[in-house]
């Protein structure tokens, strides 16, 4: 029997006997079981076709299946799979750094290359570690890193839980949240008392003895938390201030999601460090970097660098990165996320007039995200803060509405995602935005 000979339930039936799904109990996991994708499209086994809604995980932002970065990989497959990242170089990792230094902001000017996202934050603390001297990172509760060690006890949000205690030094401060904050959600405009907790925080841990601050520039799975303009440049004087580093996690907002390279650029800021995976390959294979300014990679001159992956670098990665950032300048994805980013922005203000579960919307570029509430007044979510399988309320049966009508998206506690590749145009745009205004009427039966 080969690969192509199993049927559908051959498909569930083996990878629930031998494999593990991440972050479920395995009873729990219904798996589409896709076969093939183009553009923003997939298909499943049965010939289903879906709108990917949320280029997976947030990270094929160039679309699925461009022949461009194809057969970028197979050439390089064929040239040179990989060599060992101590002792050689190639001409894809070459070109690879120059392109980064080009399109990330300031002075970021080197990158080490690891296998994903948790990698390069795993490598941005030791880094921030071995410069400064210093052992505390300041991270932020509405916050996913990665799920390495280090990474996830970076990581605020539940996730975290059953890997604690973690790494020693992790201090954690608030986020700025507007909607739900203690100190100004009723308030018109942002108070920055979240940006004042930190400076808190700092004076209370004592600055000397903080490494760095990581923060995703705008937060992904924890809710498209977008910082109030300020914020950004109040967070980077703050650092700067006290000689800590400011890492900034590009993870899932880089690479034109926010309709800029880097969601940094919204606020002209440079981070001492920035991570990246996801949209650097759009996951066409995997990759991640954490990219460091010109006077970091100075101190690493004459202090070794102790960092290293067997696969760091690796060839066919570097050539998928090469390729998949070309293909961005080509296709003016940068430029279509900004555009359609206004369109998407004000049809989901429109569902919120329309929608009376609709508590607050959030977009940057094509990053967005609904929050769904059982009433708008008090603001109760449609479900409780990591709520139990149990405590769902209309979210499944929303989530099941949206499939049913051949649209995938990521649907999380009481919110959901609209996260398409950067490919879309504004015709589908609007034709998955009809699917999920209906979709909203189950949700609605639900307000109070
Ligand atoms: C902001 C952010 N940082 C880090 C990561 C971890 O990346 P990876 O899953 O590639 O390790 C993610 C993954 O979703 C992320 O969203």
């Amino acid at each position: 029997m080969t690969i192509s000979d199993l049927s559908r339930q051959d498909i569930l039936d083996l990878s629930r006997e031998t494999t593990l799904y991440e972050w479920t109990a395995q009873s729990a996991m219904k798996p589409l079981v896709i076969d093939h994708a183009s553009g923003i499209y997939f298909w499943d086994v049965d010939g289903k076709r879906y709108m990917d809604f949320n280029s997976q995980l947030m990270c094929v932002n160039i679309g699925h299946g461009d022949k461009r970065v194809i057969d970028a990989v197979k050439a390089q497959m064929d040239q040179l799979c990989y060599v060992a990242p101590t002792v050689a170089t190639t001409a894809v990792r070459a070109e690879l750094g120059r392109l980064l230094k080009e399109i990330t902001p300031g002075n970021l000017s080197k990158a080490f290359f690891t296998n994903g996202g948790a990698e390069a934050n795993e490598n941005a603390i030791k880094i921030a570690r071995m410069f400064t001297g210093r052992n505390k990172i300041i991270a932020r509760y509405r916050s996913y890193h990665g799920a390495t060690a280090g990474a996830m006890t970076l990581t605020g949000d539940p996730r975290r839980w059953a890997a604690e205690p973690g790494i020693p030094g992790v201090v954690r401060a608030m986020d700025p949240y507007h909607y739900r904050c203690r100190w100004c959600g009723d308030k018109p405009a942002c108070t920055m008392d979240c940006l004042n907790n930190i400076e808190d925080v700092i004076m209370f841990e004592g600055p000397q003895t903080i490494a760095a601050v990581i923060v995703e520039s705008v937060v992904g799975t924890n809710g498209i938390i977008i910082p109030p303009d300020g914020y950004m440049q109040g967070l980077r004087d703050l650092c700067t201030k006290h000689g800590i580093l400011l890492i900034c996690d590009e993870v899932m907002s880089g690479f034109g999601r926010t309709g800029e390279w880097f969601a940094v650029n919204h606020w002209g800021i440079t981070p001492d460090i920035m991570t990246m995976a996801k949209g650097l390959t759009s996951a066409y294979v995997p990759l991640g970097a954490t990219m460091v300014t010109d006077t970091i990679a100075d101190y690493f001159e004459d202090h070794p660098l102790y960092a290293g992956l067997t696969y760091n670098a690796h060839a066919v990665g570097c050539a998928a990165a090469v390729a998949c950032i070309n293909v961005y300048k080509e296709d003016h994805l940068i430029e279509n996320a900004r555009t359609l980013g206004v369109v998407l922005k004000s049809e989901l203000e429109q569902l919120k007039e329309r929608h009376p579960s609709v508590g607050d919307v959030r977009a940057i570029g094509l990053f967005s995200l609904v929050e769904l509430v059982k009433n708008r007044e008090t603001r109760e979510p449609m479900t409780p803060y990591n709520p139990k399988a149990n405590e769902m309320g209309p979210m499944p049966q929303f989530n099941a509405f949206l499939r049913e009508h051949g649209l995938f998206t990521f649907v999380r506690w009481n919110n959901f995602f609209v996260n398409p590749p950067l490919c879309i145009n504004e015709q589908q745009l609007r034709e998955g935005l009809a699917i999920i205004d209906q979709a909203l009427e189950i949700t609605d039966r639900a307000v109070a």
